[in-house]
């Protein structure tokens, strides 16, 4: 049975690789926010496997944005199965001794309230669906911190406890999962690490490589379809979080 799947921030990189692995026989959902064209390629590739398309455009770092995502869903979807809260972004790296309220605001905003809202307002559609089910993106970051990017490894904890908090509260209706990506090659990376710093991930990594965005959307193929998972988050990092 074709399954209604909304994906944030599927313009590009984790997002994008998990709508087209998503796509065939499915109805995806494709949120963005600034990349349209890349959402449209996107869009492409969804349907070239099968899959039907719909884009939606919203910033979600506004609880405006996130309602109006919501209203441009229901104007199609009567149902939704999946929801995947995959938009987010470091945005900026900061020292802790020259916090600014304002970065603090804006890094929580996209990571954490987003998806809290999101959520909130897709329930009363994920109860209509088929074996529901949400997948949060959350990080490495928040196994452990990262100098410079305390913030946004402080807002994927708060996604990752809110992770296991819904899942009891939403149980045994909706299921809900996290994965947590170590580094993983997207645009992600493009104004807020420099290629040494790639480079030196990599070779901290048991496994020598950084990840590819089908590493994670794979993962998340996997925690949407299998019906005993609940209130994880699955690590998925070539071992650089090993203890
Ligand atoms: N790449 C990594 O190494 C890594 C590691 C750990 C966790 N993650 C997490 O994985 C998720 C996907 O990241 P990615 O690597 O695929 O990065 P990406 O390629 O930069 O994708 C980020 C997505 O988020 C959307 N987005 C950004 N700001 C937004 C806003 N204000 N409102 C709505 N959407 C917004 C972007 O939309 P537009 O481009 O259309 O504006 C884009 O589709 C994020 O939550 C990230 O924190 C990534």
């Amino acid at each position: 049975m074709s399954k209604n799947i909304l994906i944030t921030g599927a313009s590009t990189g984790i997002g994008a690789e998990t709508a087209v692995c998503l796509a065939p026989g499915n109805h995806i959902y494709l949120h963005f926010n600034n990349s349209k064209q890349a959402a449209e390629k996107t869009a492409e590739k969804v349907k070239s496997k099968g899959g039907k398309a719909t884009l939606l455009q919203a910033d979600l770092s506004q609880e405006a944005g996130c309602r109006k995502l919501y209203a441009e869903l229901t104007k199609t979807a009567d149902k939704l199965d999946v929801l995947v809260n995959n938009a987010g972004g470091l945005i900026k790296r900061q020292a802790v001794r020259e916090y600014q309220w304002s970065l603090m605001e804006d890094i929580f905003s996209l990571n954490t309230f987003s998806a809290m809202m999101v959520t909130s307002l897709c329930i009363p559609l994920l109860e209509k669906g088929t074996d529901p089910n949400i997948v949060n993106l959350s990080s490495i970051a928040m196994r452990h911190g990262g100098p410079t990017a305390t913030i946004y490894a402080a807002s994927k904890s708060a996604l990752d406890s809110f992770t296991r908090g819904i899942a009891k509260e939403l149980a045994p209706a909706i299921r809900v999962n996290a994965v947590a990506p170590g580094v993983i090659i997207t645009p992600f990376h493009d104004n807020v690490s420099t290629p040494e710093q790639i480079k030196a991930w990599s070779e901290a990594t048991p496994l020598k490589k950084n990840g590819t965005p089908m590493h994670i959307a794979s993962t998340i193929k996997f925690l949407i379809e299998n019906d005993f998972i609940t209130g994880e988050t699955i690590d998925v990092n070539g071992g650089l979080s090993m203890r």
